[in-house]
């Protein structure tokens, strides 16, 4: 009898850490699929045109935003800790890299892509065309005025991962 009540004594504390680990593991879980906006489909948000992945410190990114909302664009902001796993995520070639991805309708949006683009992708829906980009942190391109703006181009990717000229334009040395 003795016995048999010392093993449920061990047994019990043995349930017990067995318990408290599987806790530790569920709430692990919860916490980390709570904090990964990567477990979201990539839609914009609810009653925006745009939505902005950037990162809580991109400055140009902010300038960009603004450059969306004087154009009539409702935009709505995630703050990432990086974006690299959100290009991978929504199928934008690295090389294309920026400081920020946007998704808008069912195109990926990235870098300081001019508002009117934008908008014109809204409007067409194009069947072919995955996303468009302006690659890098080109001078005078929105967002990224600057006194030596420079003449860029804005790619599009379509479904077969083929890139083309979308637009040329002249950047701006202010907004
Ligand atoms: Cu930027
Ligand atoms: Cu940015």
């Amino acid at each position: 009898m003795n016995t048999t009540y010392k093993n449920l004594n061990i047994n019990s504390r043995v349930l017990s850490k067995t318990l408290s680990y599987l806790f530790a593991v569920g709430a692990l879980a919860i916490f980390s699929s709570g904090a990964s906006w990567a477990a979201q489909p990539p839609t914009t948000e609810v009653n925006s045109d745009v939505t902005v992945y950037k990162t809580v410190s991109c400055g140009c990114c902010g300038n960009w935003i603004d450059h969306l909302q004087h154009s009539g664009l409702n935009v709505g902001v995630i703050i990432v800790p990086e974006t690299n796993s959100v290009r991978s995520r929504f199928g934008v070639p690295q090389e294309f890299a920026s400081c920020h991805t946007a998704v808008a309708g069912n195109y990926w949006i990235e870098g300081h892509v001019p508002a009117d683009l934008v908008q014109k992708l809204l409007d067409e829906q194009p069947a072919d065309i995955k996303g468009i980009a302006v690659p890098g942190m080109v001078p005078g391109s929105p967002g990224m005025e600057t006194p030596r703006p420079v003449e860029y181009q804005v790619i599009s990717v379509d479904n077969n991962g083929e890139k083309a000229v979308y637009a040329t334009r002249k950047g701006r040395s202010a907004h």
